[in-house]
């Protein structure tokens, strides 16, 4: 399978088909050189972690109108955002956003880091954040392997070994996939991929971007995938 052109198809279906969340500014983004919103794209992704898409949206923009600004969320009362909170469960997250959006105020002035490595350093920010936000807000070449891209790839690779030990190999898979021009576009469109056609149960292969390339679909039963360590 040759790489660049899986993901070229990829990035054109993500064009026709993407879903219009509010984190995300019209694709495609990266062509004409506008880049999301760092403190947009970092509060989606935090809220996203164990939380549906449909579940995160009105959440997501509550915050927003509450604290437009990482300046703004880092003033808050910390009490004000544990209630803001309330419903979406998981409250660590809660609380290391707020530590979070006080480290960029305090150690960054209100600006986040643009790299991996820098996002890494702020709390609750862990590998998936780090290189979901690399590539969504600054358009850097971060593979980003999720849920929904771990079901795409392994199914793409026919993936034999079973999670989490494959994830290594998942994730090498996907940085070698990542093409150099609209990265975080590239890492939504797998998302989106995974969420609607690339699903668990029954997925929807005739209308895959990918079908031609799919190796689980040509050996396999696409939905073996990825596969199950024995009990
Ligand atoms: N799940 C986590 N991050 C997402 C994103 N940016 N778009 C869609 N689904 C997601």
């Amino acid at each position: 399978m040759k790489s660049a052109d899986a993901a070229i198809r990829l990035l054109s279906w993500y064009d026709r088909h993407h879903r219009d969340l509010p984190w995300r500014v019209s694709p495609p983004m990266a062509r004409d050189g506008v880049v999301a919103d760092p403190y947009h794209i970092w509060l989606s992704e935090v809220m996203l972690q164990q939380t549906t898409v449909q579940a995160v949206k009105p959440y997501f923009q509550k915050f927003l109108q509450l604290w437009p600004r990482v300046m703004d969320l880092a003033a808050a009362d910390t009490e004000e955002v544990m209630k803001a909170w309330a419903g979406l469960g998981y409250y660590a997250r809660a609380r290391n956003l707020k530590k979070c959006a006080e480290a960029v105020a305090r150690d960054h002035g209100g600006v986040f880091p643009d790299t991996e490595e820098g996002l890494k350093a702020l709390p609750g920010i862990g590998d998936y954040t780090a290189a979901a936000v690399s590539a969504i807000a600054f358009n850097r070449q971060s593979a980003v392997l999720d849920g929904n891209v771990e079901r795409v790839i392994s199914r793409l690779h026919a993936i034999e070994t079973p999670l989490p030990a494959a994830k290594l190999q998942m994730r090498a898979l996907v940085a070698e996939m990542t093409p150099t021009g609209r990265p975080g576009d590239f890492a939504q469109g797998m998302m989106d991929l995974g969420a609607t056609i690339c699903t668990p149960k029954r997925p929807a292969c005739a209308l895959c971007p990918l079908n031609d390339d799919c190796l689980a679909l040509k050996t396999a039963d696409p939905e073996t995938f990825p596969r199950k360590a024995a009990k």
